[in-house]
């Protein structure tokens, strides 16, 4: 029953080992459906061509209808000899409608073109449902951001301190680049949408076939330019695998911040118990594992991308069997990306912030010394020197062990006598959180504006 799709030429069948190496089933079967429906496709247009009578095409779609359901429900599997998808399932379409008829489909179609098709519609399918996945992690951060709109925290540049920020602010920071990796996955799909079929195995079909009729009928807008480019070119599956990687190393940043305010030291969220793990020696123990598990992921999802342009990159047009490398990478991508978002959000909608001991944090760690150098300025006082002024206050301040807020109106006047009383209106978070009203600023009224942005970006997709 092994039925290899070229002995022709061929006296004897392959090795064993060949076989096992060249089995490509048990990861390519996930195309079976993209396979069937292309076939479908293929046998339409055959039709269209004159190359097959309205009955035959009846009974072709008829097979393919039987085997679809058979494969479906696993009453048909590929065998050790099928070599890959497209093979197998041509056994079992004429196992089905018979050799004779069996025997027709094929015409004017090589696996060449097929897989370069398949790959795109699973693809372009994956990409929808990743899509939708980030955008209801980009709703949680949204959601949180509303609920913790006026807490204040720590802004951090190099991990220390650096300015206060609101704490919807940092969280929107996060939501922006996946937004942005949903753009990426949306004008990926304008370049992934054609269809190479009608390239036949790299020169282009004989037959009469209509690659735009068969680019139709599989949910394409157009098909290839260029057979060869057609059956050759994994540029769309690299650049899908680089914004799968993306996405990985958005959520791997997000993660590590997690991580870190869940600790003792920092203290600033706790996990819900239902999206954290214990130690099985330690009882006390309640660890940030999907977070952990996304950033290791997203070493992965770079490791997908790198092998498959590894892959690719000294290879010669057209086809070469090298490129059945190139699905792994990708559906590892798709898999991964697929368990971890849905745990990822959960996790992050669940968290609790702390919002006492980030909002004490935030002046800390002379978080307020841009205030008063900016304050300075706008009293009329030229940026250079105001830096020195402000570093001066702060040099006061470690000698003395306090911070900013607790020097007297002497201890201003002796530094500079441009440090009125005055200053105090900027040495607060609210004051310096409000002053940064510019477009994108952390002022309470911007990031409400910024909120509704966010919302309605998501609404958009
Ligand atoms: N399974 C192959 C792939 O994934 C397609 C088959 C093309 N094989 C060939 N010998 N031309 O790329």
């Amino acid at each position: 029953q092994a039925m290899r799709l070229w002995g022709g030429r061929f006296a004897g069948g392959p090795s064993e080992a060949l076989a096992r190496l060249s089995l490509s089933t048990h990861f390519d079967w996930r195309l079976a459906r993209h396979d069937i429906e292309g076939s479908r496709a293929h046998a339409r247009v055959l039709r269209s061509a004159g190359l097959l009578e309205q009955d035959e095409l009846t009974r072709m779609l008829e097979g393919l209808d039987r085997l679809e359901a058979d494969v479906a429900s696993g009453a048909f599997t590929p065998v050790l000899a099928d070599e890959d998808v497209h093979t197998a399932l041509e056994r079992g379409f004429i196992e089905r409608v018979g050799p004779e008829l069996g025997g027709r489909l094929r015409a004017g179609r090589s696996r060449n073109d097929q897989i370069a098709t398949l790959v795109r519609m699973y693809l372009r399918e994956e990409a929808r449902a990743i899509a939708a996945q980030v955008l209801d992690l980009v709703t949680a951060l949204a959601d949180q951001a509303e609920a913790n709109i006026g807490v204040a925290m720590p802004g951090r540049t190099h991990l220390q301190h650096a300015q206060p920020v609101l704490l919807a602010h940092h969280l929107m920071a996060h939501a922006w680049p996946l937004v942005r990796d949903v753009d990426r996955l949306r004008d990926w799909d304008r370049r992934a949408d054609a269809s190479a079929y009608g390239s036949g195995a790299l020169a282009g079909s004989s037959l009469g076939l209509d690659p735009e009729a068969v680019a139709a009928d599989l949910g394409f807008s157009r098909s290839v330019e260029n057979s060869i480019d057609g059956t050759a070119a994994r540029d769309v599956v690299a650049e899908f695998g680089f914004v799968t990687a993306m996405i990985g190393v958005d959520l791997s940043r997000f993660a590590e911040e997690i991580i870190l305010w869940a600790t003792k030291e920092f203290s600033f969220v706790t996990l819900d118990d239902a999206f954290s793990t214990g130690s099985s020696i330690m009882p006390q123990k309640k660890n940030p594992d999907i977070a952990e598990l996304a950033r290791g992921k997203a070493g992965r999802l770079i490791g997908d991308l790198a092998g498959l342009l590894a892959t690719l990159k000294g290879l010669p047009l057209a086809y070469n069997r090298d490129l059945q490398e190139d699905k792994e990478p990708v559906f590892d991508a798709v898999d991964n990306l697929t368990v971890l978002l849905p745990a990822f959000t959960g996790m992050v909608a669940t968290l609790v912030f702390n919002s006492g001991r980030m909002a004490e944090l935030a002046p800390q760690g002379f978080s307020l010394a841009t205030d008063i150098a900016e304050w300075l300025v706008r009293n009329r006082v030229p940026f250079r020197e105001a830096h020195e002024i402000a570093g001066a206050c702060v040099r006061v301040c470690e000698e003395r062990g306090i911070d900013l807020p607790e020097l007297t109106d002497e201890d201003f006047a002796s530094i500079s006598p441009q440090l009125t009383p005055r200053v105090r209106e900027v040495l607060t978070v609210s004051g310096s959180l409000e002053s940064r009203s510019a477009k994108g600023g952390t002022a309470p009224v911007r990031v409400a504006e910024q909120l509704a942005g966010l919302r309605a970006a998501v609404a958009a997709h």
